[in-house]
């Protein structure tokens, strides 16, 4: 990776899974590292930050609302401005839903922070990354081909580009909008088309990036962090068993830290190991 000082942002990172990762990149890297905690509500990223141990890194709070369509660029021209790029960046925020959420109503917000939020980041902060750095979105094991119906799998299987794999999110959006997923073989789930469009987007980026990457030490993945005990997951499973988010961000911590393992690069991947995409 590049040498010191390195610099990390987390979206997302108000709460749950984010909060736990900005912590332990903080305690893990050195000081004069910096880690962004980022988040969509100002006072909450201040809170956030305030409510970390102080670590090796300093942990600086920055508003980055994923949904709205111009943040990450222009947070990512500013980190750019001021560090000459980053070395770490990792898309995790989501919005909350619930099983009583009508998919019809949420389904506009939810692609617009889960997919389009994802597909800005990396198109914001993908060309800001240095050698040995690290892209990473967090998705989850729902997200592979083999949770969606067959006649679905080429809409998501070989997307070359960011935009393709936003007009296919799109179509799922609209046919969710408009009743017309309900009669096809859309899941009724809204977190499996939403993670598989987050893998899509990863797997269309590393085409795109691969050779330059892997001659630079990138890793660029997506990662499945387990089931954790958060409100997120709480609202549709008993997770009191569940790892807490800071025990959860352990794997993930390691594949940001850890020298980058090959096999790896544009998959999706789960305590190290990657999990296949397509039966
Ligand atoms: N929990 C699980 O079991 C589980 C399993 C597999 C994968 N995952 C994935 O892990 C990641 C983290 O999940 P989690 O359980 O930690 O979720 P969480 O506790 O609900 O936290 C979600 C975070 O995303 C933020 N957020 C929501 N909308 C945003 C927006 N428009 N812009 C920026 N930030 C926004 C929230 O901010 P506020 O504080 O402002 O609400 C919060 O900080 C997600 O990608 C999730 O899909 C979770």
């Amino acid at each position: 990776m590049h040498t010191s000082p390195k610099v990390a942002l987390v979206t997302g990172a108000t709460q749950g899974l984010g909060l736990a990762l900005a912590a332990g990149l903080a305690r893990r890297l050195s000081p004069g590292d910096t880690v962004y905690l980022t988040g969509r509500d100002a006072a909450r990223v201040a809170r956030a930050v305030a409510s970390l141990p102080a670590g090796r890194a300093e942990v600086r709070g920055e508003l980055l609302d994923v949904a709205d369509t111009a943040a990450a660029g222009n947070l990512a021209e500013r980190l750019d401005e001021r560090h000459g790029g980053v070395d770490i960046v990792f898309g995790n925020a989501v919005m909350r839903v619930g099983p009583d959420d009508d998919p019809r109503r949420i389904v506009d917000e939810y692609a617009e922070v889960n997919n389009f939020g994802t597909t800005r980041l990396l198109r914001s902060f993908g060309p800001l990354v240095r050698d040995g750095g690290r892209l990473i979105v967090v998705a989850s094991s729902f997200g592979t081909l083999f949770h969606l119906a067959p006649a679905l799998h080429e809409r998501f299987d070989r997307p070359a580009s960011l935009d393709e794999v936003d007009k296919a999110v799109a179509a799922w959006r609209d046919a969710v909008r408009d009743g017309s997923a309900r009669s096809g073989d859309w899941p009724g789930f809204l977190n499996i088309p939403s993670k598989i469009g987050q893998v899509a987007a990863v797997r269309a980026l590393a085409g795109e990036r691969a050779e330059q990457d892997r001659a630079r030490g990138i890793l660029l993945a997506a990662v499945c962090p387990g089931m954790i005990n958060t409100p997120t997951s709480g609202a549709w499973w008993d997770v009191s068993g569940a790892p807490s988010p800071a025990e959860a961000a352990g794997p993930l911590l390691d594949l940001a830290l850890d020298p980058v393992n090959p096999e790896h690069y544009g998959e999706l991947v789960r305590r190290g190991r990657v999990l296949p995409w397509a039966p």
